[in-house]
C-alpha cells in the first residue's frame, strides 16, 4: 500500500461531498478511485465510506460533544476527515497507530497543521473511550422513516437495523461457462469461503453467497466472464420470468424497458442465449454500461440484442423504428426506477438525498412506464414489474391501481420464494434471507 495519505484524503474528499454538497456517492467514487493506483487503497477508501455513511449520526454527536466550539461550514472538509478517522479507529478496526498517523498528516496535507492536534486529540479520545452508541434509525430522513413505519408496522425496526449493516456479495454463475457446481469447486481451489444459495430455503439456482466481501479481481474467472456481481434479490427477476410456463424459451421477443447498467438483461442471456432481446434505458451513458457488460459475460452473441437510448414510455422514439418493426414482445421487464429503499446498505447515500418530491415523481414514472408498454406486450405474454423499494406506493399499490385501469392485465401470483405475499405481488425485505429489498409482481396479458 502507498503511505496510506492518498486513500485518507480521497476518503475526506469524497465524503465532504457526500455530506455537506449532495453528491452521490457513486458519482463521487467513479471519479475518485481511478486516480489511486493500488487496488487495495480503493478498497480502503469504499471501506472508509461506507462504514461513515452508515454511522454518521452517531458520529456527528460524538464530535458536537467532544469539540468545545462546534465545527462551521468551513471545517467541513475536516469534519469528513475526522469521521474517516473514527470509521478507521471502530468500524474498519485498523492498527490505531495507522488511523491515527495518517489522519493526521492528511489535516496537515490539506491545509490545516493548525488543526493537526484537534484531530490527533479526539481521535485518541475515539479510541480510548469508543464512539457512543446512537440509534441507526436516526440515519433515515424522518418523513422516510415515517412511511416505512407506515407500509411495515411490525417490520420497521428489523428494516432499519438490516439496512444498517453491510449487504455480503452475491455471486451470479454465467451457466454458459459452467455451472454453479463448478465454479463453487473453483472458490474452494482458490480457497474462498461462501454459501451456495442452495443451503438457503430458497430458489436461485445461479446464485452463490461468499461468506466475506473481497475485490472482484480476486474471483476466479471475473474478468472472463464467469461470474458476476449481482445481490440475490435481482437474481430472482430472471427466476421469476422462467417460472412456468417459462417466458425465457430459445428465440423469444424480451423487452428490457430499464436495461442499465444490464444485470438482468446479461442474466436473461446466460439463461438463454438466443433471445431477441430490446434493452432501452433513457441514460445513454448507462448504457454504454449495458453494452461492456453484456461484452464481458460473452452475452448477445447468438442473441439478437437491440440497445437503445429512449425514454422507454416514448414509443414512437424507438417502437416501429427501423430495428423495431413494432412487432409486440412475449415478455416485458420493467425494472423500475424507483426509492432504492430496498438497497439502502449498499447505497447509504439515499438516506441523504431522497426527498419527498423525489418519491412523487418516481411513482408517476413507473405508472407511466407500465402504461405506455402494456401495448408493445403480445396477448398471452408476460410483463414483470420489479423494483429495489420497500415502499407500498411503488410497489402493491402502483401495481393494484394499473390492474384497476387494466382490464386484460391478470396476476399470476408467485412462489413464498420470491418473498412475502403483497397484494398482487411478493415483497423481500431487506436482510431477509441475507438479500435486498425487492418487490416483484408478474402480470399476464388476456388473449381477447
Ligand atoms: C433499477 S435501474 C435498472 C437496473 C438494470 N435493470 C440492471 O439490472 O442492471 C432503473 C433504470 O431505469 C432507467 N430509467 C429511468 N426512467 C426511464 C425511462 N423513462 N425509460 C427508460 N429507462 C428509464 C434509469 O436510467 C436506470 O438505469
Amino acid at each position: 500500500m502507498s503511505d496510506g495519505l492518498a486513500p485518507r484524503l480521497a476518503a475526506a474528499r469524497v465524503l465532504d461531498a457526500v455530506l455537506h454538497r449532495g453528491r452521490s456517492l457513486k458519482a463521487e467514487f467513479a471519479s475518485a478511485l481511478p486516480a489511486l493506483d493500488d487496488p487495495r487503497d480503493r478498497a480502503l477508501v469504499e471501506a472508509i465510506c461506507f462504514a461513515v455513511l452508515r454511522e454518521r449520526v452517531r458520529y456527528a454527536a460524538a464530535l458536537e460533544a467532544w469539540v468545545s466550539k462546534p465545527l462551521g461550514k468551513r471545517d467541513d472538509p475536516l469534519r469528513a476527515l475526522l469521521y474517516a478517522g473514527f470509521a478507521q479507529l471502530e468500524a474498519l478496526r485498523l492498527p490505531a497507530h495507522a488511523a491515527l498517523d495518517a489522519t493526521v498528516e492528511a489535516a496537515r496535507a490539506m491545509g490545516r497543521p493548525h488543526q493537526a492536534g484537534m484531530v490527533n486529540a479526539l481521535l485518541r479520545r475515539a479510541q480510548r473511550e469508543g464512539v457512543p452508541a446512537a440509534d441507526p434509525a436516526l440515519t433515515w430522513p424522518d418523513w422516510l422513516r415515517e412511511r416505512v413505519r407506515r407500509d411495515w408496522p411490525n417490520d420497521a425496526d428489523a428494516i432499519l437495523a438490516a439496512s444498517a449493516v453491510a449487504a455480503p456479495l452475491w455471486l451470479r454463475v454465467n451457466r454458459r461457462r459452467g455451472d454453479r457446481d463448478a465454479y463453487a469447486q473453483r472458490l474452494r481451489e482458490v480457497g474462498i469461503a461462501f454459501d451456495a444459495a442452495t443451503a438457503l430455503p430458497i430458489a436461485l439456482p445461479d446464485a452463490i453467497r461468499l461468506d466475506a466481501s473481497l475485490a472482484v479481481r480476486d474471483l476466479p474467472d471475473f474478468d472472463a466472464g464467469a461470474v458476476s456481481v449481482q445481490d440475490g434479490a435481482a437474481q430472482a427477476v430472471a427466476d421469476a420470468l422462467a417460472l412456468a410456463p417459462s417466458i425465457i424459451l430459445p428465440h423469444a421477443r424480451v423487452l428490457d424497458a430499464c436495461a442499465a447498467p444490464g444485470g438482468k438483461a446479461a442474466h436473461l442471456l446466460e439463461r438463454e442465449p438466443t433471445l431477441r432481446l430490446t434493452a432501452l434505458d433513457i441514460d445513454a451513458r448507462r448504457l454504454r454500461r449495458t453494452r461492456e457488460t453484456l461484452a464481458r459475460v460473452d452475452a448477445g452473441v447468438e442473441a439478437v440484442v437491440a440497445l437503445h437510448a429512449a425514454d422507454a414510455a416514448d414509443l414512437p422514439a424507438w417502437w416501429g423504428t427501423e430495428s423495431q418493426t413494432g412487432e409486440p414482445f412475449d415478455a416485458v421487464l420493467i425494472d423500475a426506477p424507483c426509492s432504492a429503499t430496498g438497497i439502502v446498505r449498499r447505497q447509504p447515500d439515499i438516506l441523504l438525498h431522497r426527498r419527498p418530491s423525489d418519491l412523487d415523481a418516481l411513482v408517476a414514472t413507473q405508472a407511466r412506464l407500465l402504461d405506455a408498454l402494456w401495448p408493445t406486450l403480445a396477448p398471452g405474454g408476460v410483463l414483470l414489474y420489479a423494483t429495489c423499494s420497500i415502499l407500498r406506493e411503488e410497489n402493491a399499490g402502483q401495481i393494484d391501481a394499473f390492474l384497476a385501469r387494466t382490464p386484460d392485465a391478470v396476476v399470476e401470483p408467485l412462489p413464498e420464494t420470491f418473498g412475502r405475499v403483497d397484494g398482487p405481488g411478493r415483497q423481500r425485505l431487506p436482510g431477509d434471507d441475507g438479500m435486498d429489498g425487492f418487490f416483484y409482481a408478474r402480470l399476464r396479458k388476456a388473449i381477447a
